[in-house]
């Protein structure tokens, strides 16, 4: 247990909040475990109306949070890929679940191979043929030392604009967290496919059109999204 993130919840959501919070990440860790125990495989949920299974991993417990969608989808849109695309990933999240060999941008993150730039800034000598970004946007502008809420909407144009002719950008953000992001998401946006994935009462996600979503809610307290928007984008024309 962090101590130290535990007071700075109580302080911020109340302690019947925490504990609400903690036992709705037990009960979802209950139900793995259970799942796991007997042997059924993860559950699946619909993404371009196919069938894809949640990706589970230690790291970060994926099967708690939007990851087990988010990377699920990532790791589909990259299988699709000709073996020699050129790949870009902004936000370094990937590498933690075994996808090495690719470029990635990350302001703040040090580790080995990643370009410590502002992603509004980076200008690489390669057009990329995909550019992936997994729950990054809403931190870009938000969570720097300088808020700047228009920020992840320039950077999301920004990146739109480094594309090769005919390449794509997969990027996922957990609704709820970066208000003017829900904004764009839930909008007129321009994206080539879009789809939110929302959890389902009772364990699992479930797609649903974005325009169907109904008011996303973050749980802050306990770190993880109810929903989060999956789009994809063509190059600027
Ligand atoms: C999804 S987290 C990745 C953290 C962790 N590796 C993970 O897998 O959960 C978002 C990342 O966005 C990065 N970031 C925030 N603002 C940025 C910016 N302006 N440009 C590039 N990266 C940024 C942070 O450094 C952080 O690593």
């Amino acid at each position: 247990v962090n101590v130290a993130r535990l007071r700075r919840h109580i302080r911020e959501f109340g302690v019947g909040t925490v504990v609400l919070a903690a036992a709705r990440r037990q009960i979802r860790g209950a139900r793995h475990r259970m799942r796991t125990a007997i042997g059924r495989p993860p559950r699946t949920f619909r993404y371009r109306g196919r069938e894809l299974s949640e990706f589970h991993h230690p790291s970060g417990r994926t099967w708690l949070t939007e990851r087990a969608v988010e990377v699920a989808v990532a790791r589909d849109f990259l299988a699709s890929l000709p073996a020699d695309a050129e790949v870009l990933e902004v936000g370094n999240v990937l590498a933690r679940y075994g996808h090495h060999g690719h470029l990635v941008v990350d302001r703040y993150e040090r580790a080995p191979g990643v370009v410590n730039v502002d992603a509004e800034d980076h200008t690489p000598d390669r057009a990329p043929d995909a550019i992936v970004t997994i729950s990054t946007l809403e931190h870009i502008g938000w969570d720097e030392p300088v808020r700047d809420p228009a920020k992840a909407g320039r950077t999301l144009r920004h990146l739109r604009g480094l594309l090769a002719p005919g390449g794509r950008m997969l990027v996922t953000v957990p609704l709820g967290y970066h208000p003017g992001l829900d904004v764009l998401a839930l909008g007129d946006n321009d994206a080539i496919h879009a789809e939110v994935i929302r959890r389902r009462r009772g364990g699992g996600w479930e797609s649903v059109p974005p325009a169907e979503a109904p008011t996303p809610r973050y749980e802050f307290d306990a770190r993880t999204a109810t929903a989060v928007w999956i789009a994809e984008f063509a190059p600027l024309s």
